[in-house]
Order: C-alpha cells, then structure tokens, then sequence
C-alpha cells in the first residue's frame, strides 16, 4: 500500500509528514484492526487505544485490550464511561424528550462527544499529538467526533484513515490476512453496520439500505418481535425526580441499572422497534433500524408526566426546543453554547417532573396506563361534568368565551363583509 497522497484540507487534519504519537478510538473490529497496523506502518507513529465502555452488551473488554497489545499498542487503555454517559448525556436527552426526525433517540449522537472528550483528556495525558478514528467520510459520526476534538482539543489534529484509505470491506480483509490481524466472525457473509450502547442499539447497511423492503428478522439481536412477545401485558411503574428517572416499580436504583433492567423488561414485550428514514447532516438519506427498548419506555413516561405538572403554554412551547436540542445533539453540537443555553431551559422546564407513571408492556406497544405527581396540575373534583364549584364556574364560561373568540369574530365581519 502506497501512503496516501491526501494532503489535509481543514487545519485540525492530522498532517501526513507530521504524526508523532497517535491515540486510536480503538472498538476492535475489523476497521480499527486494520487501522492500529496501518498508522504503525504507513507513518510510523506510535499508537496508543483507547477503548470507552457505554453499556455496549456482549463486549469482551479484555479480549480487546489483548488483541491491541499484540498489534503492536504501546499503551491500551479502557474507560468504564458508563455512569457518565447515562448521568450526563442520557438525562439531559430525556429532559428534553430528545427524538431526532420524531423517532431516533440519539444513542450514537449523545455517545460520540463523550468519546471524543475522554479522547482529548487521554491524548494529553498520554502525549498524543493526533487522535484516530474509524468513522467513514458518509456520516454523521466524523462530523461529531471531529468538531468535539477540533473543540476542545484545538491543539491535537484528527486522523480518519477510512476516508483516505480506498479499502472496502473485501480489502480490509485481505490486508488484515496479510498482516496477521485476527479477523473475528464470518468472513464470508458482510454483516450489518451497527452501533450500540446503553440506549439503544442501532444497524445499517447491506439489505437494509433497500428501503422497499421489510428489514429481515436476522437484524433483531435485542429486542424479541413483537408477535414473538408473551401474551400476557406486564405493567411497569417510573418514579421521577426533576425529570430524572430513579425509581423502578418503588426500588430506587442508579440510572445506569435503571436503564439496564428497563431494557431488558422491553426487550422480552418487543418495545422500541424503529424503521427509520434519516436525513444525515452530511446530506444523505439513510434507513436505520433501531432497537431502542428503554428509550421508548422511559420517554413515554417522562413525558406524560411532564404534560401533567406543566401549563398549557409551556406545554405548546417546549416541543420546538425539544427538537432544537435534538437537532444540536445529532449534529455533533454538543459543545455549542445555545445546547448549554437551552439546556438551562430543559433543567428549569423539569423542575416539577416529579412523580410516577406506569407503562403497560405488551407485544410491541408501551402505553402509558396511569400516573400521578405531586406538582399535577389537576384536580379531579374540576375535572367531571358535574357541577361548577371552587375554582371553575361553569356560569363563567360563557364569559371568556366570548372575549377568548373577539379577534376570530371581528376578522369574520370585516374580511367576508360581502359574503
Ligand atoms: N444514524 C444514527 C446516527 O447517525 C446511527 C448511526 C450508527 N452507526 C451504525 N453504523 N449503525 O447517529
């Protein structure tokens, strides 16, 4: 292999001439196999991994770590970012209801500027001078990784060897066999592009990029089908605190376990299957299919409990900067001050979203059957078609009516005068 001739187009790209220690964002697939081989032979840098937990399921860290010391890492290093992730990225996410394009909740896009902060706090402590990543020049994750680390690591440059590299999968594969790099699974048939973590769990490519057809079974590794699911409904109880998830059926727990043992409930019902048409920030559209069990449960109970404890104006206000935070997230602004600014909204908004909602389970569908807060903004002797009493006259009614309809009225006299 010949190096590549790219020379860097924007000033935080890594210079070709000019590497001296790199720091890989390191997963242990095929890509980044290939990549710890290939910085060490084509510019002789020495490599440092770096590998962040964040709940991925089935993960064998130690095998990793392993497999880049045989390769010639100088340094490996693993980071249990899981109690971060969740604390400081999955909780602002569920204040905000956070949905991109109204059905993906972000796992990949809240988990990339947390990545690419530790990347830049473990560069520096271990004297890299660029970072490395596998993210493909088509999507959305070079984009976040890269504006994160052009951010707050403005003196670090970044180095995304697949956007230069013209090796595809065949490729990669040969030069892994070549080089001695263990290839780990079939060879034979490609396997679907996923991503996962504590969130949700996400799978692109080969079948599913034809978007005419159904996603087959064999891309569901979390969550059962929902005709799969028990056919009896299991109902589950979410206590809230300031919007923030704490209690599972009563039992306080961590968020990290919340998460964990929510997931798993939705799983065995066949929650949070997302056939998703998605519009990359890069310009393509893609599909994804999700599985995002404890999204979909925890969301539906954050925000019902919300509409309850808010008034009617913040409740027709708050979606559109829901979907503001949703878009800055997706896009990999993390680090943009108006996320911070609207984050003090999504604290302030939360402040009441305390109380329990319970979510009935059953084949697919997450219903929220019942809630209760403290801070509800109603009273159910007002709310029958009895009698008027306390605060509401019905005898008033007419009343506001009347003011409440003035404009509408006068703007029917005056514009259809003739008719
Ligand atoms: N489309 C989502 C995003 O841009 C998920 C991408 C996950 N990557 C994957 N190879 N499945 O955030």
């Amino acid at each position: 292999m010949t190096p590549p001739e790219h020379r860097p187009i924007a000033a935080y790209q890594a210079d070709p001439e000019n590497i001296g220690r790199v720091l890989l964002l390191y997963s242990g697939g095929l890509d980044t196999s290939v990549m710890l081989h290939w910085i060490q032979a084509e510019y002789g840098a020495e490599v440092v991994t770096l590998t962040v937990e964040l709940g991925q399921p089935d993960e064998d860290w130690t095998a990793i770590v392993e497999k880049a010391r045989d390769m010639g890492a100088i340094e490996t290093v693993v980071v249990d970012a899981r109690e971060e992730f969740a604390a400081d990225f999955v909780v602002p996410a569920i204040r905000a209801n956070a949905l991109y394009g109204g059905g993906y909740p972000l796992f990949t896009a809240l988990a990339r500027p947390l990545i690419a902060r530790t990347a830049v706090g473990v560069a520096r402590e271990h004297g890299c001078d660029t970072i490395a990543h596998g993210c493909t020049g088509k999507g959305n994750d070079q984009v976040r990784i890269d504006a994160t680390i052009a951010a707050l690591g403005p003196e670090l440059r970044v180095l995304a060897p697949v956007r230069e590299w013209s090796m595809g999968r065949e490729e990669e594969i040969s030069y892994a066999r070549a080089h001695r790099i263990p290839v780990s699974g079939g060879t034979d048939k490609p396997p679907y592009s996923i991503d996962d973590n504590l969130w949700g769990r996400s799978s692109e490519g080969q079948v599913i990029e034809d978007i005419e057809q159904p996603p087959p079974d064999d891309v569901f590794q979390l969550v059962t089908t929902p005709e799969q699911a028990p056919d009896e409904p299991e109902v589950v109880r979410l206590g809230f605190e300031a919007g923030r998830p704490i209690t599972l059926d009563g039992e306080r727990l961590g968020i990290v376990e919340l998460i964990d043992r929510v997931t798993d409930l939705g799983r065995r019902h066949g929650i949070g299957i997302v056939d998703h048409i998605e519009d990359r920030i890069v310009g393509l559209k893609v599909r994804d299919i999700y599985e995002v069990p404890a999204a979909t449960i925890i969301l539906a109970a954050h925000k019902d409990l919300e509409k309850l404890v808010s008034t009617i104006h913040q409740n027709n206000f708050k979606p559109s900067l829901d979907n503001q935070w949703a878009y800055l997230c997706y896009a990999g602004l993390w680090y943009e001050p108006l996320r911070a600014d609207l984050e003090a909204y999504m604290v302030a908004a939360n402040e009441y979203v305390t109380g329990e909602v319970s979510v009935r389970l059953y084949k697919g569908s997450a219903m929220v059957v019942a809630r209760s807060s403290p801070f509800a903004l109603y009273d159910k002797s007002l709310a029958g078609f009895g009698e008027s009493g306390g605060e509401f006259s019905q005898l008033a009614s007419p009343g506001f009516i009347e003011l409440f309809s003035l404009q509408t009225r006068m703007a029917q006299r005056v514009r259809n005068a003739d008719r």
